[in-house]
């Protein structure tokens, strides 16, 4: 960009329209945050002629700005006080600086870490509608010929800023709302799971092995996900149990195990009135986890593909995990021996073509045993 033939002229009002055009409908329909930002910081690039752009978000768990420099890139974390960036996300005023490395400010990782060379800088903080600063934009090496960022340029990124910030912030809103579900289904999950110690790791693993069968079995990314999110709360109506039944360190009488196969049932009443995809899937599974491929399950007896899949799939993971800890009223089982049932319970207590993609797979469901113990 020293060559005069690589230097670029000032847009002209129709071409800075055009920019704003062009990305505003596809800003105002992404729905994934990477590609999001990515769209805000092209879109940014283009308006001022700068040669990068960088799209600094608050983390306010870390208390620190984070950005994805380029495309595929892993993300970059600066504490939210450090650099140029760091600057305006305080002071929540723009900076304009002809030359980076004369400004002590400035904090040269980034280029160290890339080789790229910083000159001219501007930064502008990124608002939502409460005034509250969320973020920074971040342009670097204006590509005309003079190099310098100009008052114009701050006037067209700040236009840039205002419209992302209220797309930005409906989108972390949305995100935040979906974390707190999931976390209110894994807590839920929690306490259902019986008073004991290591429930947390249970849940978490049931969790894990559900999605990867359900991936194995063919389901997409986004249905194995769903049951990732639902298979938490299949044991939920154990809060209804009493824990001197739960946590027997025997084996239990008949009337006690016919009281605690009320669990799947009273899960499912727990759930089933939601409309909601998350706790409807959640519902299945707590009505079905313990039905048998052979009709002989609770609490309805059901048989073979009249059982969801998603409650067949979580009777394969919930036993493999059973079997494959301790419990009050058991120790854990050998991988050898636990192998050994599943063969013999094919197509007995569980779906065959389940059980086949379970035992094809089974160092990867190791794997997450090992990952979550
Ligand atoms: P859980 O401990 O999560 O076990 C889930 C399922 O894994 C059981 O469903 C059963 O299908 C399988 N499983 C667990 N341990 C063994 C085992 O040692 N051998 C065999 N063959 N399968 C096993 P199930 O039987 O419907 O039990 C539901 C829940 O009832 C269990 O959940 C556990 O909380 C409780 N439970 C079952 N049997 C006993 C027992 O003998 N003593 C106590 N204290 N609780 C029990
Ligand atoms: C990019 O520069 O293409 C990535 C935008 C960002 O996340 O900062
Ligand atoms: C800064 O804005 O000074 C920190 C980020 C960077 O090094 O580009
Ligand atoms: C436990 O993990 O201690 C409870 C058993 C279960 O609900 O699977
Ligand atoms: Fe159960
Ligand atoms: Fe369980």
């Amino acid at each position: 960009m020293e060559s005069n033939q690589y230097h670029k002229s000032e847009l002209n009002s129709e071409e800075l329209l055009q920019i704003i055009f062009d990305y505003a409908a596809q800003i105002t329909t992404e729905n994934s945050l990477d590609r999001l930002l990515m769209l805000m910081a092209d879109m940014g690039r283009k308006m001022t002629l700068a040669d990068r752009c960088t799209l600094w978000l608050y983390d306010e768990t870390k208390n620190e700005l984070w950005a994805r420099v380029a495309h595929g890139m892993e993300e970059v974390r600066v504490p939210s006080s450090v650099g140029l960036a760091g600057h305006v996300f305080q002071s929540g005023e723009p900076l304009v600086i002809d030359d980076a490395y004369q400004d002590e400010r400035f904090h040269s990782v980034i280029d160290i870490q890339t080789g790229y060379r910083t000159k001219s800088v501007m930064v502008i903080p990124v608002k939502n509608k409460l005034n509250k600063t969320i973020g920074v934009y971040q342009v670097i090496n204006k590509l005309t010929e003079e190099s310098i960022f100009h008052p114009n340029d701050l006037k067209y990124l700040s236009l840039a800023a205002s419209y992302t910030g209220q797309a930005l912030e409906a989108m972390l809103v949305n995100i935040e709302i979906e974390e707190t579900q999931k976390e209110i289904l894994f807590k839920m999950g929690e306490i259902g799971e019986g008073r004991s110690k290591e429930t947390g790791a249970h849940v978490k693993r049931v969790a894990e092995y559900a999605k990867l069968l359900a991936l194995k079995a063919g389901l997409d990314e986004d249905e194995a996900e769903l049951i990732k999110v639902a298979s938490p709360m299949h044991d939920i109506g154990k809060v209804g149990i009493p824990d001197a039944i739960l946590n027997k360190p025997g084996k239990l009488s008949t009337e006690e195990f016919q009281l605690i196969k009320k669990h799947s049932k009273i899960g499912y009443d727990l759930l089933k009135s939601s409309k909601r995809s998350i706790l409807q899937a959640a519902a299945i599974i707590a009505e079905q986890h313990h039905e048998r491929w052979d009709g002989k399950g609770y609490p309805n007896g059901r048989s073979g593909e009249d059982i969801h899949l998603y409650g067949r799939i979580v009777a394969v993971v919930d036993v493999f995990d059973a079997l494959a800890s301790h419990r009050p009223y058991k120790e854990a089982w050998e991988l050898d021996r636990i192998l050994t049932y599943f063969r013999e319970e094919r197509g007995k207590h569980f779906d065959p073509m389940l059980v086949d993609m379970f035992l094809r797979n089974v160092e990867a469901f190791v794997k997450i045993k090992e990952q979550y113990s």
